[in-house]
This record gives C-alpha cells, sequence and structure tokens, in this order.
C-alpha cells in the first residue's frame, strides 16, 4: 500500500466506531429491534445529497433484483443497504476502513440484510475479486482520495461484466484553491480532485464512454443551504462516523461549492 493510501485510510480510521454506532442508535431503537435504511439515513450516507443522491443514481443506472452491484468505497455501507432493501439485488462493499467495515457488517445485520449485502475490507486499485464478476460498480465520493485515477479505472474496468455500469458521484476541481478541512481530506496531500474535463478523459482511457453525465452542483448547493439552515438532525448522524469537529467540516464542503472552489458531478458509464 502506497504512503498516500496509508494516510487515506488514517483519515478514516475512526477508532471504536461501532461501539459509538451502537450508543447513539440506542437512542432510537434498542439493540433488539429490526432497524430500516430510512433511520439510518442522516448517519450512513458519506455524500452530498445523501439518500437522495443515492436513489437517483440507481435509478440512471437501472439497478434491479438481478443486479450484482459492488460499492467500492462503500464507508460504513449505508448506499450498499439502500441497494440491497429497495431492488433486493446482491451487494458487496469494499473499503479501506476496517472501523467502517465493521460498522458496515453490524448495521447490515441490524437491518436484517446480511443476505444480501456483505463488506470487506480493500483496496480499490487492487480489489481481489473475480474480473467480470459485477453488473454495477458505485463510487461514490471516493475518487477524490485515490492518487492513481488510471489505476482506479482500470481496476474498475476489469471487474465490469460487458454490458456492466460504472456509477459515478464525485467532487470536481472548479476554481480550486480548495478550503481544508474537507470531510475526505484534513489537508490537500490526501486529497486529489480532478476537473471535470478530466475526470471525463480519465475514464474514456481507462475503457468507458458515458451513457448519462450530468452537473449536480446547483442541486448541492440547494441541499447544503436546506441542511446547514437547521441544527444537525438529532439521534444518528455523520458526527458520530466522523468526530464531533463534522459541522465545521461539513461547512467547508459546502463553502467551497457556493464560491465555485468545487461542483459535483454524478454519471453512468458503460464500457467501450
Ligand atoms: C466520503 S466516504 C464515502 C463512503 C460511501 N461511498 C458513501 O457514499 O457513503 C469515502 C470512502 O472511501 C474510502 N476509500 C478511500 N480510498 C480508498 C481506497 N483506496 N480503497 C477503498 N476505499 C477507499 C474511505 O475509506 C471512505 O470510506
Amino acid at each position: 500500500m502506497s504512503d498516500t493510501t496509508t494516510r487515506v485510510r488514517e483519515h478514516y480510521n475512526a477508532t471504536g466506531l461501532t461501539d459509538r454506532i451502537k450508543a447513539t442508535l440506542a437512542t432510537i431503537a434498542p439493540e433488539d429491534q429490526p432497524l430500516t435504511v430510512t433511520q439510518l439515513a442522516s448517519l450512513d450516507q458519506f455524500h452530498t445529497r445523501g439518500i437522495l443522491a443515492t436513489t437517483e443514481l440507481a435509478e440512471a443506472a437501472g439497478i434491479s433484483s438481478s443486479t450484482r452491484v459492488l460499492d467500492v468505497g462503500c464507508g460504513i455501507g449505508g448506499p450498499a443497504r439502500y441497494l440491497a432493501a429497495t431492488f433486493g439485488c446482491t451487494v458487496t462493499g469494499v473499503d479501506l476502513s476496517v472501523p467502517f467495515i465493521d460498522a458496515a457488517t453490524y448495521l447490515t445485520a441490524r437491518c436484517g440484510l446480511s443476505d444480501r449485502a456483505t463488506f470487506r475490507v480493500g483496496n480499490a486499485l487492487h480489489l481481489q475479486l473475480e474480473s467480470a464478476s459485477f453488473d454495477a460498480i458505485f463510487l461514490q465520493h471516493v475518487s477524490m482520495n485515490i492518487e492513481d485515477r488510471a489505476a482506479l479505472y482500470a481496476e474498475a474496468h476489469r471487474l465490469l461484466a460487458p454490458e456492466g455500469r460504472l456509477v459515478i458521484h464525485d467532487l470536481v476541481l472548479r476554481k480550486g484553491d480548495v478550503v481544508y478541512p474537507a470531510p475526505w481530506a484534513r489537508d490537500a496531500s490526501t486529497s486529489f480532485l480532478l476537473s471535470e474535463s478530466d475526470t471525463r478523459t480519465a475514464l474514456e482511457q481507462a475503457g468507458f464512454s458515458a451513457a448519462h453525465w450530468q452537473d449536480d452542483t446547483r442541486a448541492a448547493l440547494g441541499w447544503f443551504n436546506s441542511i446547514l439552515a437547521s441544527p444537525p438532525p438529532a439521534g444518528p448522524n455523520l458526527g458520530t462516523v466522523m468526530g464531533p469537529d463534522f459541522p465545521a467540516i461539513i461547512g467547508n464542503l459546502a463553502r467551497n461549492i457556493r464560491e465555485d472552489r468545487l461542483g459535483v458531478l454524478s454519471a453512468v458509464l458503460t464500457p467501450k
């Protein structure tokens, strides 16, 4: 593993995470009571526009019960559980962070979805998974942590079946001069943002062509304006995952978008 990947893993090394999540969930449901995807949505969708973005991406990608999904950089598994619960498909989640994978496994059991959504620790650049074994690969707010974008997209290309879809949801550089700390990086040393056009070039060079390409920046700004206008939701939220300064860090992301330093992109691509 490269030094940079090790530092990215440290950023997401949320020690004691599953115990913190258990404690915060106890405020909304006893341990023996099943949880729903909706109850967890402010905790486990670690990207701009939360579960709404995952819903739209799933629709754009045409997910169905027979789709074999791989969620690369799955975080604590919110998108994977949403897809498994909504469509009845199978989802494999992989992530660098051991505490995130522990929490994903725990939350999935609490939702009664362990037969459909499973999780393992892995590096997006070298996944120990069979070639052409997935119909859809999700990459939501992950690539900005990946220095070697060509290797990331080449690995996704290897894992996708010939008719498969790569689903991306990315922050992209606009004017740049990004304000840190941000949710994915405390400073620029572990942040590898590309512009929208460089993202498209990297994807095309890896053998993908765009079936759907959408600038989500305005929608993201509207979402930030609405969530920042009210206090953080009571009960489980992303602060449980990333620590007490998370509201300030989210505020920096909103500022980066408001000041046109960053944009938001979603896309569905197919192998050429
Ligand atoms: C901002 S979170 C997004 C999590 C999830 N995709 C979601 O939208 O809820 C970024 C995630 O990417 C993971 N990640 C970053 N670099 C990775 C790599 N090289 N391999 C696997 N996961 C990685 C991090 O551990 C983290 O969980």
